[in-house]
Formats: structure tokens, C-alpha cells, sequence
């Protein structure tokens, strides 16, 4: 199969992860208001849902490392959920000691995605959508997710980009939002990425930042697709990425990057 994108995507040269995750406690909104304050426009977060299906921002599919609370995302339901803090073990990975500052903040909490549009909305980002579920939810996580995003982004703003490990919620997210942008997430470059990209009419191609062959960069390019490569924190890996011929760096430290970079 051979690929031709159905739209052409610009991202921009810097994206947050997970927010800013080094800046502030990751997927929270505390996170996402960091990103903007660094500067950047778009940030990446994760979706998952709660065990009655509230998509909320969160990684893992435990609770324990960023909340220090025991059990699974997908067995706790959201009013628990909202209790829990997710500042717990933020910051001294990053040497940046700025735990104490976060810690039982109401912008630490777990957030909804609902809240979070709000957020977005305020502070005029556009959102990559990393659609993250609980094994075995794909197609349901992307469900309910891509219709709250529906429902609550208006259609004169940018459209969130929706990015995914899982192949299958790209397939619910081109049914229910022809329009919008969709992101393929891999590690490596998969070998059958142009029928990957055409199956699921993706307009950008994510791969990790270590194993990102400038060949491959060229051949997707060629082909009309944007590339972004998480996770990349260095601005020296950052600019030789860039003269691969990247064209987005997902990064937890926004503040390193320029636009300009
Ligand atoms: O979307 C890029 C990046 O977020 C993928 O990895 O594990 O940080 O969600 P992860
Ligand atoms: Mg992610």
C-alpha cells in the first residue's frame, strides 16, 4: 500500500511532555501551565481511563508512582482518583528541587481531560492527545475520549493532534474525527510504516528520540508526514535531530528549548 497524507500536519519545532514533566508534577494541569510558561504552544499528555470511564491525564497503569496511592487506574473510580495527589515523587530526578512547591496543590490533583480543555483553552494550546489505555481498552479509551474532545473543543481553535501506541485507537479516532490530526507513535521506525500511516490516515509519525535514523526521517518526510521524536531533554541531541530533519522535539524541559533552537 502507498501512502499519501490526507492533510498535512505543522507541528511545532518544541513540545511539552506530559505538560513540562520535569518542571512541574507530570499530566497535571500544574504541568501544562509550566509548559506555557516556558514558551511553548503545544504540549503532549497521556488519557487514560478511571474504572467508570472518566478519561483523566495519567501514565501508568498504576497509581503507586506518581500518587503513592496502592491499585490500578482501571479499579479505581474517578472520585477517588480526584482525592489523590500526583505531585508525589516529583523532582529530584531532575535535580531541580521543586517538589516542595507542588505538593497538595489543587493543580496536582489527577486531572480530568474536561478540566483540562479548559486549561488549554485559557492559555491557547493545542493539545497532543496520546491516547495511553488500560490493556485490552484501547478502542474504548479512544471511544469516550475522542467524544468528549468533540464535544468540548470549539471549531474555530486548532485541532488536537490524537497520537497512540495503540493502532486500534487511531482507527476509532479516524472514525469519529475524520479531520483531525492523528500521530502513529512507535520506537523504531516500523518497517511497514507507509501502510501504517495510510491504514490510519496519520499525518504524523512519532518515534523515540534514540533510534531515529536519518534515512528513515527522509524517506517519511519525502513521503509528506511531519516527524516528532520523544523524549529528548539534551539540546545538543535536540539540535542534531533536528538537522536530521525532525521536525518536533517532545521534551520534559520546554525551558531548554527555543523555538528558535
Ligand atoms: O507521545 C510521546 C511519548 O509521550 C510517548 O511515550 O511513555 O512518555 O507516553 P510515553
Ligand atoms: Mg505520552
Amino acid at each position: 500500500m502507498t501512502s499519501t497524507p490526507a492533510f498535512s500536519l505543522r507541528l511545532p519545532r518544541i513540545m511539552g511532555h506530559r505538560g513540562a514533566k520535569a518542571l512541574a508534577p507530570e499530566n497535571t494541569l500544574a504541568s501544562i501551565k509550566a509548559a506555557a510558561e516556558a514558551g511553548v504552544r503545544w504540549v503532549e499528555f497521556d488519557v487514560m481511563l478511571t474504572a467508570d470511564g472518566v478519561p483523566v491525564l495519567f501514565h501508568d497503569e498504576t497509581l503507586k508512582r506518581t500518587t503513592g496511592a496502592s491499585g490500578a487506574m482501571a479499579a479505581a473510580p474517578f472520585a477517588q482518583v480526584r482525592t489523590l495527589d500526583a505531585s508525589h515523587g516529583f523532582g529530584s530526578k531532575y535535580g531541580l528541587r521543586a517538589e516542595r512547591g507542588f505538593r497538595g496543590r489543587a493543580d496536582c490533583r489527577v486531572p480530568s481531560l474536561e478540566e483540562t480543555v479548559a486549561c488549554l483553552l485559557d492559555l491557547n494550546l493545542t493539545p497532543n492527545v496520546e491516547i495511553k489505555p488500560t490493556p485490552g481498552l484501547a478502542e474504548k479509551t479512544a471511544e469516550v475520549t475522542i467524544k468528549q474532545l468533540r464535544a468540548l473543543w470549539p471549531d474555530d481553535r486548532p485541532p488536537p493532534l490524537i497520537s497512540s501506541f495503540q493502532w486500534d485507537a487511531l482507527a476509532v479516532a479516524k472514525d469519529l474525527a475524520p479531520g483531525w490530526p492523528r500521530g502513529l507513535l512507535a520506537e523504531d521506525c516500523p518497517q511497514d510504516w507507509r501502510a501504517a500511516m495510510a491504514t490510519y490516515d496519520c499525518a504524523s509519525l512519532h518515534l523515540h528520540w534514540r533510534r531515529t535514523r536519518k534515512p528513515d526521517v527522509a524517506q517519511v518526510k519525502a513521503a509528506g508526514y511531519a516527524v516528532a521524536v520523544y523524549t529528548v531533554n539534551g539540546v545538543r541531541a535536540g539540535r542534531r535531530l533536528l538537522d536530521k530533519g525532525v521536525d518536533c522535539l517532545i521534551t520534559d524541559r520546554p525551558d531548554r528549548f527555543p523555538e528558535s533552537l
